[in-house]
Order: structure tokens, then sequence, then C-alpha cells
């Protein structure tokens, strides 16, 4: 069963052709990312799957049914399509505490007050904020603020969590010790993963499955191994060298 599925995906702005022909089938429970240079199109690729953005034809599935299909006019609001969304600015709102950042997504549910509060307490024990509750963001570091985001994108139990570069701000002590992070919890949860990157260490030590992405298209897709054993061309094979050997 896969849990998210392209089908003869393409999206325009105006006149630029972005994205061609992507077609895709992530598996349920698969850390997935998107890997390729800047510009090649993957967050529009992940928007696309969350709703922010409209594909211009072709389908996308969530859980075998069609969130978004403009050919025949079914086009479903994020709201309704059970994603979550890590992006590398946080975008951890600053007025709010913690706790309200984290559970906002709940009140947006309207979820009764008990049930909230006891999914906002596990959430933050999942990842080690517990005892933060009240701090405002500005009070938090870089990593702490960007745990803030992952446990608001978890807290609604979404069907898929997709990242946007959610690394890309923090400094490289952390960003690999937020790798390690990342990939337990997704594990933990058994949660469907899509994870934007540009970095080929992030793509190779956290991913399932990789799929390396230019100019708009799918260049090839694959485990880890495959794709390091068996680049399909040069591209690739330029793009996943290790730096000691460019
Ligand atoms: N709102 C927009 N209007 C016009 N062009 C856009 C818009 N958003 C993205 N693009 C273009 O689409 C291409 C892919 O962008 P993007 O998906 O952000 O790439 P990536 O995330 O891989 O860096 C780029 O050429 C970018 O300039
Ligand atoms: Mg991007």
């Amino acid at each position: 069963m896969s849990t998210v599925s392209f089908e003869h995906v393409k999206k325009n702005y105006g006149d630029v052709k972005v994205i061609h022909d992507f077609s895709l089938e992530i598996n349920d429970g698969d850390f997935v990312s998107f890997l390729g240079p800047s510009g090649c199109g993957k967050t529009t690729c992940l928007r696309m799957v969350s709703g922010l953005e409209t594909n211009t034809s072709g389908i996308i599935k969530i859980d075998n049914s069609i969130v978004s299909d403009p050919d025949n006019k079914v086009i479903l609001a994020p709201e309704k399509r059970k994603v979550g969304m890590v992006f590398q600015s946080y975008a951890v709102w600053p007025h709010m505490n913690v706790f309200d950042n984290v559970a906002y997504p709940l009140k947006v549910a309207k979820t009764p007050s008990s049930e909230l509060n006891d999914r906002v307490n596990e959430i933050l024990k999942i990842v080690e904020l517990d005892g933060y509750e009240k701090r405002m963001p500005d009070a938090l570091s870089g990593g702490q603020q960007q745990r803030v985001a992952l446990a608001r994108g978890l807290v609604a139990q979404p069907k898929v969590l997709l990242l946007d570069e959610p690394l890309s701000n923090l400094d490289a002590k952390l960003r690999e010790k937020m790798r390690g992070d990342i990939r337990k919890i997704q594990q933990d949860f058994g949660i469907t993963c899509i994870y934007v990157t540009h970095d080929q260490i992030e793509a190779f030590t956290m991913s399932d499955k990789i799929v390396i992405m230019n100019a708009g298209n799918i260049i090839q897709q694959g485990t880890p191994e495959e794709i390091r054993n068996n680049p399909v061309d040069d591209f690739v094979a330029d793009f996943i060298a290790p730096p000691e050997s460019l």
C-alpha cells in the first residue's frame, strides 16, 4: 500500500514549466528524501502534497484517495489532507509559548481540552521538550525551536509528515544530532515522511529511499545503497560524490 502517489503530475507557473511529468509511489512508513540542487522543484512537489500549491495536471493521492486532480476539479483543502509540515524557517509563532505553539493544530481541529492536553504533553516528551511548556520561542535555541516545529507537525497525528530543509538553519553539530533524532521519531511513530534536502549526507544517512531530482524531473530513485552503487548517469554520480573526491 502506498501512502502518497504522484501520477503524471505537472506544475507550471504561468508559461514556465517547473515540474514536467512526476510519477512516484511512496510506501507506508517510508522515509523518502527528495534530493537535488536548488531550484530543481523539490519544494514545489512537497507543497503540492500539502495543498499549499496546486498541480497544473496529474493526480496526487494520500492513502489511496485523491487529494488533487485538477482536470476533474478535485482539490482538497490543505487542512483536510492530514499532513504535518516542518519548514526550514521553523515558522514557530513568536507570541505563543511552546505549549500553545504545539497545541495550535489541535485547537484548529476543535479537539476537546483534556485530549488536547494529553496529546501535547505526550508529543513534548517525545521531542524532549517536557518542562518547556511555558517558554517563549525567543528563549529557545534554534534546535529547540525546530523541535517545537516538529512537535507541532506531529501532534495532530498526520498520515504524512512533510519536511522542507528543516535542518539548514542549524549549526553543523546540532544538524548531525537532529538527523538521528528526526529519524528515530519517524521510526517510533511509523509515520511516512517526505524530506526535502539539497544535502546528500542528510539524504543518505536518514532515508529508506532517495528520489534524485534535476530541473523538474526525477532522475533516479532507490535505496541509498542502490543509488550509491549504481548511479544512472553522470549527473547523479557527480551530485552524490563524496566532497573529498571533488
Ligand atoms: N511562486 C512561484 N512563481 C514562479 N516560479 C516559482 C514559484 N515558486 C517556485 N518557482 C520556480 O520553480 C522552480 C522550482 O522551485 P522550488 O520548488 O522552490 O525548488 P527547490 O525547492 O528544489 O529549490 C524554480 O525555478 C523556482 O524559481
Ligand atoms: Mg526548496
